[in-house]
Formats: structure tokens, sequence, C-alpha cells
């Protein structure tokens, strides 16, 4: 059976949608950069181990993403899953995992990379949000993508609830989407990411 390695920074629901989704994969080892995340809880509670690799604990970025391969290591996996790791890791770090790490992002890449992307889609009034899965390369939320889900912009959405509306779609389509990957369906031409499998729906539209 596949292993995979989730790595996360905070409230860990992501990989708990993961975790429940019953995936034919191991989740071998939670690993969290903040020692105050509380997503740890709930992976000791469920028997999985949790281990902090504390940023603050590194000088330099190179000798943080060292030791946080060092820790992702002992358990050799096949798949790294970013979970709402909210820290940019080196180049060097993104081409050992290359083809075999994906995150999950709260937009419609490559619309609003980086931060506060539910403020960003309220302000520049786009109809439809949403969120991706991708590959990991070098340059942050760019990677090749392998799914997404999107959902309307309502005329009184907050920050609050798109954000509430978007997770709810993370947890559906973060662990699809690494189902695919277990399952050996996903290939990568130019960029591109393909699903083997007619019945693989790479676009979730949510109709409200
Ligand atoms: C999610 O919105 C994810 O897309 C973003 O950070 C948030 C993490 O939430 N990268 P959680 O820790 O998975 O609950």
């Amino acid at each position: 059976m596949k292993s995979i390695v989730i790595l996360i920074s905070g409230r860990g629901s992501n990989m708990e949608a993961i975790v429940r989704a019953g995936l034919p994969a191991k989740v071998a080892a939670v690993i969290s950069n903040r020692a105050d995340a509380a997503g740890l809880k709930f992976a000791a509670q469920s028997g999985i181990p949790a281990k902090v690799v504390d940023e603050r604990e590194f000088s330099s970025r190179g000798a943080f993403d060292a030791a946080l391969e060092a820790a992702i290591e002992r358990h050799s996996p096949e798949l790294v899953a970013l979970a709402g790791f909210m820290r940019i890791l080196g180049v060097d770090f993104v081409r050992h995992y290359s083809g075999r790490m994906v995150n999950i992002h709260p937009s419609l890449l490559p619309a609003f990379p980086g931060l506060h992307t539910h403020r960003r889609a309220l302000q520049e009034g786009v109809k439809l949000h949403g969120c991706t899965v991708h590959f990991v390369t070098p340059q942050v939320d760019h990677g090749p993508i392998i799914a997404q889900a999107a959902i309307p912009v309502h005329a009184g959405d907050t920050e609050a609830t798109l954000a509430a509306r978007v997770l709810q779609q993370e947890h559906r389509v973060y662990p699809l989407a690494i189902r695919w990957f277990v399952e050996g369906r996903l290939a990568v031409e130019n960029g591109i990411v393909r699903v083997d499998g007619s019945d693989a729906r790479q676009v979730l539209l949510v109709e409200e």
C-alpha cells in the first residue's frame, strides 16, 4: 500500500478529510512546522505519528528544509501532501519531490495565487471561485493542475462565507485528487495533468 506524509501548519481540516476518506493508502505521518498546529491533535488521536519540525529552531531555510526532508524520509512516502502548510519551501526541496508533492490552494488557479484569496476574489467581483489541487513546483501556487472545484459567488458573500463554502469543496476535491495519485492514474504531459479512466472528473461544479 502506498504511503502519504501530510504537512500542516494549523487547523488541519484538509488533513482530516484525507484521513477520513478511506483511501487505498496509508497516512504514514503528519508533520507540522509549528508546535501549536491544532491539527496535530487529530493526528495523534487517530494513531498517526505526528511530528513537529519547528521552523523557529532553524536559522536558515536550507537547514529547515533539510530537517523537514529527513523527517519525511523516515517514512519513505510515495506522496507528500501539503494541507494548509504555510511555509514556502526551497527550490531544492521542491525539486526533490517533483511529481510526488501536491498542494491545495483556495482559489481557481491561476487566479489569486498567494494569500487572502477570498478577499481578492470579492474585490475583483469574480462570479466563480473555488479551489485547486496541483503538483508543487518551485513557483508558488503554479504547478500542474490536477483538479478544481468551483462555486458561485453570491451577492451577499463575505470573505467568511466564501471561505467556508470553498473549504467544503476542498474537503471533497483533495481526497479525490489524492485517490487518483495513489491509484496511479495521473500523468503530466507538457505541464498538463491527464487522469486515466473515463469516469475521472477533474472539474467539480457546485450548483447552489
Ligand atoms: C485551506 O483553505 C487551504 O486551501 C489553504 O489553507 C487552508 C488550510 O486549512 N492552503 P486546513 O488547515 O486544512 O483546515
